[in-house]
């Protein structure tokens, strides 16, 4: 019986050799984990949505600050949820703002930890949407500087890193030259830069509060049946000073990842929304997976289709996992 020379088996039978050439890995190093804070003191509620993931007021948010730096996870991602909110989405950039005052404390008491801020008008805005509306439609151009004044007033909070996820056209170029004339030249962009109309957003409009009043987001958003307009997406937002690019969701669009990772060369982040970790919560809450492995595997898979960082939910998860 012909029998090939090499049996793929052989480098499969123990740990110690499928650890030795193993292709990917996950590192603590390139997560980033999103949190949402609220006005008032020592608040820590649950989200119904989105089980193990809080609002949290600025103090208890600083102790938490302090327990990612700890696990060694470089990064935060804040979504702001004001008190008030407008027609023009002014809590999004007021000086008083939620946004502002936790990223001044979580600089003031954890200047180790990154703090990434989320740069979108939609939990800002009474309608929810994320942007200006004029005669009933998203209002692009009238958008554009709110947003680079959002961005500002966060460079200027201490923010180390902005990310608009609005999806507005020439947003990136728009909130580059601001903080450039504002003395920011340094603080980098991560734009949202492929980021699609997605029902996995779901359980994060529960969270932030930001589920439009009416309509959609489809008029910005880019529909889920495209692949090379993200490559176009991408490269325009590269074009006007993007530092990092990113994928969201991430699960059902691991091959965008994998297409702009062949197209570009700068650090590509992709978002593991909150769809795809309530859907995994929801799983092992009822017995039906194993969440810890199938986090993993997730994860895995978003790294191995090419992306360098990962936005999610799971952070301190994984980096406890990784830890032990
Ligand atoms: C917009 C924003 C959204 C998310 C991140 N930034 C919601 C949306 O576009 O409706 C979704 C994140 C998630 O689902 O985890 N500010």
């Amino acid at each position: 019986m012909y029998f090939p020379a090499y049996r793929p088996r052989r480098m499969r039978e123990t740990e110690i050799l499928r650890r030795m050439v193993r292709e990917t890995r996950l590192s603590v190093d390139n997560l980033i984990y999103p949190l949402f804070v609220v006005h008032g003191k020592n608040v820590k509620n649950e989200i119904p949505s989105m089980p193990g993931t809080y609002h949290m007021s600025v103090d208890v948010l600083v102790e938490e600050a302090q327990e990612v730096a700890g696990l060694g996870i470089p990064a935060i991602m804040l979504f702001g949820i004001p008190n008030k909110k407008d027609e023009v989405g002014s809590g999004a950039y007021l000086d008083k703002g939620i946004i502002k005052q936790a990223v001044r404390a979580i600089k003031n008491k954890v200047a180790e930890l990154a703090v990434i801020t989320d740069v979108c008008l939609c939990e800002y805005t009474d309608h929810g949407h994320c942007g200006v509306i004029t005669d009933g439609r998203i209002d692009n151009d009238a958008t554009l500087p709110l947003l680079a004044q959002m961005a500002l007033s966060h460079a200027e909070a201490g923010a180390d890193m902005v990310a608009p996820s609005d999806m507005m056209d020439g947003r990136v170029g728009f909130i580059r030259d601001k903080l450039d004339k504002n003395g920011y030249t340094g603080t980098p962009i991560m734009s949202y830069a492929a980021k699609y109309a997605s029902s996995f957003y779901g359980p994060f409009r529960q969270a932030a509060l930001s589920a439009p009043a009416f309509g959609d987001r489809r008029s910005h958003q880019m529909d889920p049946a495209n692949a090379l307009e993200a490559i176009r997406e991408v490269g325009m937002d590269i074009d006007e000073g993007a530092d990092i690019v990113m994928v969201k969701p991430a699960l059902s669009y691991l091959d965008i990842i994998h297409r702009i990772k062949q197209v570009y060369d700068l650090p590509l982040a992709a978002y593991n929304v909150s769809g795809e970790y309530s859907m995994i919560k929801a799983g092992a809450n009822a017995g039906w997976i194993d969440g810890e492995k199938v986090m993993l595997e997730v994860l895995l898979s978003i790294k191995r289709a090419g992306a360098d960082i990962i936005l999610t939910y799971f952070a301190k998860e994984v980096a406890k996992l990784i830890h032990s």
